[in-house]
Order: structure tokens, then C-alpha cells, then sequence
């Protein structure tokens, strides 16, 4: 058993006040390797902000968990030598059951998320009440999820929305004890979050997506006034990076996102903690692609890999900055 006090990492719990208290939201960035975990965490130590490091089971399985765990472990002395002692939280990103929960919190995760939103209600409040009463005896902090995002969720997969039942919350999170609760009002996750005939179109073609149901996140939050809510599939799918992409041999079709101005108004609400993964996909993808194109002879990983983390970082920056609102946050 590894606690994850003793590497450094710190749960959830006083960052998510902190950033209600002061209408930001936390990012929770995605990451799988060595380039991506040091994009987020410069970015994080430039702008001042804390910042959520997540792993999905799909990362596990990529990157192996010891790995991914040292990793983190590594980014908290990586922040110091960089002169900035940011919160850093170890997330495990759509946890499937109570096993692999347990798994990462035995082995130094600060937070874990169950997602039991597809399961019947009973299910999933029995599932998530399970891994909260084993999370908090080492002081782990859990989120849970109700309602069901569009899109594939990781193994998790569903075809259709279901948005948050604003009459649920109040029981979920008293009989589970959860400390935050991800909601479905309209993000999905991907590249791909609306289909066409969802959207309009602007001048310039470009798909407009249907706005975000601000009225039921409003509703919910009549409901539990202040406690800390959570938005998955919150990538904008940044078009000059699909534009990028696409001039040089890529095919993303009709990529669009949740546009940013909703992310920062969603920010200055109960929302804590936005999670963003696929725009940095596109940014490393778009990156590697140009140079590949304009430098064909390049073979050396680090002279792509290099710029594409250089514009990760870049990206990470301007979220905490312009959209989440989390820049400056630490003294
Ligand atoms: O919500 C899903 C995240 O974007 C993680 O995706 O399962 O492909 O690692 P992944
Ligand atoms: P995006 O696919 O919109 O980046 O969402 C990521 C996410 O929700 C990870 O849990
Ligand atoms: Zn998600």
C-alpha cells in the first residue's frame, strides 16, 4: 500500500472548494506518455495553476500504471525544480469497477472516478457507495457520474444521451458520499461530438454545435448548492488544428467541440473540474503531421516529438489562462 501523501500528490477536496469559492474550474488533463505528462505540468508551473493529472484504463493498458504512478510521482519534483510547488492530483479517469479503484488507490492515485452511470440507478449508487467507503479510510477522494455522455466513454460505450436527472442528485451523492459528480448536459467525448445534422452552419461552413443545457446544470445546482461538479468531453476541437490535420494527409471529418466561451461560463458555476483530452490529441497529431510533411527526412523522435509537446504546452497554457480561468491561482 503507497500512500499518495508520500509522493507529494494531494486529493481533490480543498482544490475543488478553492476553485468554487473563485469561479474557475480545475483542468484534468489526459496523459499516456512522458511528453504529454511534462507539456501539462510546465504549462501548470508557467500560469500558476493546480492541476488534475488523469489516466484512463486505456492509458493503463498503454503505458503500464507503475509507470504512469512514478510518472507522477516524477511531475511533483519536476514542478519544484521548476520553482513552483503546484497541487497535483493523480486521477484514475473512468474507473469500470471496484477492483481497478482499489488497484490505483493502493498504489498512490489521490482520486479515483467509478463510473457506473450505465448501470440502473441502484447499481451504480450501490457500486460508487462501495469504492467511497474504501477511498476515504486513506483519504482518496471519488467521483461519481450520473446521466450518460454521448459518444464512447472509454469502455464504457453509449449511443445516445442521457442528460443528469436534476431529481436524482440530492439522493445520489447522500447515499454514495461522493465528493464530486459528473454530469451529462450536453458535452460527449471525441473529436466528433455532435453529428452534422446537429449543428448549423456558419458563414465560413464551419459546424456550430447546439448549445450546452445550462438550465439543467442550473437546476442541479439548486439542488446541491456548492457541491463540486464535474464536465467530461469538454475538448473545443480547435479548427486550425483539424485544418492542420487534414492539409497533410489526415481525414477528420465534421471534427467539432464544445466551444470555449460555454467552458468558461460553465467554469465560473459549481462546474471544478473540466476535462480535457482529445485537443491535445489533435495538437501533438497536427504537429507531428506538418513536420513529417514539410521534413521528410527527419527520423530523430525528438525533432517531432519536441514541437508537438512545445504546442501542447501551448494549448494547456491558453485553456488555464483564457478558458478554465485556473491561471494564478497558486501563490
Ligand atoms: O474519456 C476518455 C478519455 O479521453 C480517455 O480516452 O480511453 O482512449 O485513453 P482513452
Ligand atoms: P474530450 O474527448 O472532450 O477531450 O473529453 C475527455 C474526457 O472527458 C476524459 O474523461
Ligand atoms: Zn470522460
Amino acid at each position: 500500500m503507497i500512500s499518495y501523501k508520500d509522493l507529494g500528490l494531494v486529493n481533490t477536496r480543498e482544490m475543488f472548494k478553492k476553485a468554487i469559492e473563485g469561479g474557475y474550474a480545475i483542468p484534468a488533463f489526459n496523459f499516456n506518455n512522458m511528453e504529454q505528462m511534462q507539456a501539462i505540468i510546465s504549462a501548470c508551473v508557467e500560469c500558476s495553476s493546480p492541476v488534475i493529472l488523469q489516466v484512463s484504463s486505456g492509458a493503463r493498458n498503454y503505458a503500464n500504471q507503475t509507470l504512469l504512478r512514478y510518472m507522477a510521482q516524477g511531475a511533483v519534483e519536476f514542478a519544484k525544480e521548476m520553482g513552483k510547488n503546484i497541487p497535483i492530483v493523480l486521477h484514475l479517469d473512468h474507473g469500470n469497477s471496484f477492483e481497478l479503484c482499489k488497484s490505483c488507490i493502493d498504489m498512490g492515485f489521490s482520486s479515483v472516478m467509478i463510473d457506473g452511470s450505465h448501470l440502473p440507478y441502484d447499481e451504480n449508487v450501490a457500486l460508487t457507495k462501495k469504492v467511497v467507503d474504501y477511498a476515504h479510510q486513506f483519504d482518496v477522494t471519488v467521483e461519481g457520474e450520473l446521466g450518460v455522455l454521448a459518444g464512447v466513454e472509454d469502455e464504457v460505450s453509449s449511443e445516445v444521451a442521457h442528460y443528469t436527472r436534476p431529481e436524482e442528485v440530492i439522493d445520489f451523492v447522500s447515499k454514495t458520499g461522493v465528493d464530486s459528480l459528473a454530469i451529462s448536459i450536453g458535452t460527449s467525448h471525441g473529436a466528433n461530438k455532435f453529428k452534422p445534422e446537429q449543428c448549423t452552419r456558419n458563414e465560413d461552413g464551419i459546424l456550430v454545435p447546439p448549445p450546452l443545457r445550462f438550465d439543467i446544470l442550473a437546476e442541479i445546482e439548486k439542488q446541491i448548492p456548492g457541491f463540486p461538479i464535474v464536465l467530461h468531453g469538454s475538448s473545443s476541437v480547435p479548427q486550425e488544428y483539424v485544418k492542420i490535420i487534414n492539409t497533410h494527409g489526415g481525414a477528420l471529418k465534421d471534427a467539432v467541440g464544445i466551444p470555449e466561451e460555454e467552458l468558461r461560463k460553465a467554469a465560473k458555476s459549481a462546474v471544478c473540474k473540466i476535462n480535457i483530452d482529445s485537443d491535445g490529441r489533435l495538437a501533438m497529431t497536427a504537429m507531428v503531421r506538418k513536420i513529417f510533411v514539410d521534413n521528410p527526412a527527419e527520423f530523430d523522435p525528438r525533432k517531432y516529438l519536441g514541437p508537438a509537446r512545445e504546442e501542447l504546452k501551448k494549448l494547456y497554457m491558453h485553456k488555464c489562462v483564457n478558458v478554465l480561468g485556473s491561471a494564478g491561482t497558486v501563490e
